[in-house]
């Protein structure tokens, strides 16, 4: 296991160039099975996540060359399976995309139960039921979900929930189908768009993806295409949260500021200063933070994604500010952390009450999914004295070059393996 040791009172300041979307290549990436011809794909972010995708890729039998860290070109001329395989699918929770884009490509599909960060329930029945609707038999057995479908035919299907992973399986599965889905309710994150566009170039006839609801016209051929996958919106929100919480002055450049509008307003809100240009927005936090109410939602509304982030930057506010999460029912694994460093954090159900203003100090504490992760590197960074945060594999399954683009920016972090923490630490002091 490894660990990060971080030196705190950083004040970031520079220019940090962001990855591709994490959300946006990991939907992209099964969808690739729908052709025969090759697929080159660009700005793929170099994280454990994407690369566990491509071991699945390759299982299946999809020939995979890398042209660069964030390049790749993909054939699945001779796929083999259409199961991929548990060890590889327990890791990420969007391998679950493989059961849209095999249905569609092959009628048939054997995909384990997913797993995943934990944040609380996270059913899948909205997938299931519009798999269904489109003709697909289903057995779950042994933790595995078999669907297989002698046709599948284009119907209409209403979301009960707003759903990412729903809105992506289900436009994956239309996409094959015959005749007219639509598909209302959906969700209408950027990573959508993004899938929409790329399965639009390879011959599919998607309308209305970024709105609540997605017209799909099923075609039977796709084509090899290039792509390149859209910014991290995350990972930008990440860096200007932290830019922020630590007093600093940053600039995030090759961005879509369109995407980043809810964090931009927040940290306005804030008392931040944020100067938005075409590719670039730029914040500085010279004067005390204000506090303020944070609510999550789906796109376009604030990221649930930014939200332990945010919680971070609120505890540097002077006074009381509320965090509601609309979108999980158990997303606040980072308020135990957070107090071990010292953070006033009252949680009752899905809100969450910061008394914010006391400086938080240095800490063992430990990541316990993605984004609580980045969020303790954040408050460590802002706090007195030295922290050390374990399981930091959580952080790497979705943040390129983490380290060292923070690094860039000023700070003090050192990737260090657990066993050997306690020697180096006595001779760095
Ligand atoms: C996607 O997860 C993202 N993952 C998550 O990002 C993100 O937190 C989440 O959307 C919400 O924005 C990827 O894109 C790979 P949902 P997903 O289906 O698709 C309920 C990260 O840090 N629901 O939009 O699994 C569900 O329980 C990750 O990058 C059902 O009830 O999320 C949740 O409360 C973490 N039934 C809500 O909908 C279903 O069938 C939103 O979940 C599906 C979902």
């Amino acid at each position: 296991m490894e660990s990060f040791k971080v030196k705190g009172n950083a004040n970031l300041k520079g220019n940090v160039i962001i990855s591709g979307s994490k959300n946006a290549a990991v939907a992209v990436l099964p969808a690739v099975v729908l052709t025969k011809e090759t697929v080159r794909l660009d700005n793929i972010p170099d994280i454990t996540d994407v690369r566990t995708m491509i071991k699945i890729l390759e299982n299946l039998g999809v020939s995979i060359r890398r042209r660069g860290r964030n390049a790749l070109d993909l054939t699945p001329n001779h796929l083999a399976a259409i199961d991929p395989s548990y060890d590889l699918v327990k890791k990420m929770r969007a391998s679950y995309y493989f059961m849209g884009s095999l249905l569609a490509r092959f009628g048939q599909a054997r995909v384990p139960i997913p797993g995943g960060c934990d944040l609380g329930p996270r059913p899948i029945d909205q997938h299931l039921k519009g798999f269904s609707a489109l003709g697909a038999d289903i057995n779950i057995e042994h933790g595995m979900i078999n669907l297989s479908a002698k046709r599948l035919v284009g119907t209409n299907i209403y979301l009960d929930v707003v759903s990412i992973g729903a809105t992506i399986n289900l436009m994956l599965a239309a996409s094959s189908a015959e005749g007219r889905t639509v598909l209302e309710n959906v969700a209408k994150e950027p990573e959508i768009v993004d899938l929409a566009n790329f399965l639009n170039a390879m011959g599919a006839k998607i309308r209305g993806a970024g709105t609540d609801v997605i017209r799909i016209d099923g075609v039977k051929e796709y084509r090899g295409v290039a792509h390149t996958v859209i910014p991290d919106r995350i990972e930008a929100g990440t860096f200007m949260l932290a830019a922020a919480a630590t007093g600093g002055s940053v600039a995030v450049e090759e961005i879509i500021p369109k995407h980043l509008e809810a964090i931009t307003a927040k940290l306005r809100e804030a008392g931040a200063h944020v100067v938005v240009e075409p590719e670039k927005i730029n914040i500085a936090a010279p004067d005390p933070l204000l506090p303020s109410d944070l609510k999550t939602f789906p796109y376009p509304g604030f990221p649930t994604d930014l939200q332990p982030q945010g919680m971070v930057l609120l505890t540097a506010a002077k006074g009381l500010s509320v965090i509601t999460e609309n979108v999980f029912d158990g997303r606040f694994n980072q308020v135990d952390e957070l107090k071990r460093m010292g953070a006033k954090i009252k949680v009752e159900g899905r809100t969450a009450l910061i008394e914010g203003g006391t400086r938080l100090s240095g800490a063992p504490v430990t990541a316990h999914d993605l984004r609580s992760g980045a969020a303790l590197l954040i408050a460590a960074l802002m706090a007195d004295g030295e922290s050390q945060i374990s399981a930091i594999k959580h952080i790497d399954r979705g943040y390129e070059n983490f380290e060292q683009k923070l690094i860039n920016l000023g700070a003090s972090i050192q990737r260090v393996s657990d066993d050997n923490y306690e020697q180096l630490s006595s001779s760095l002091d």
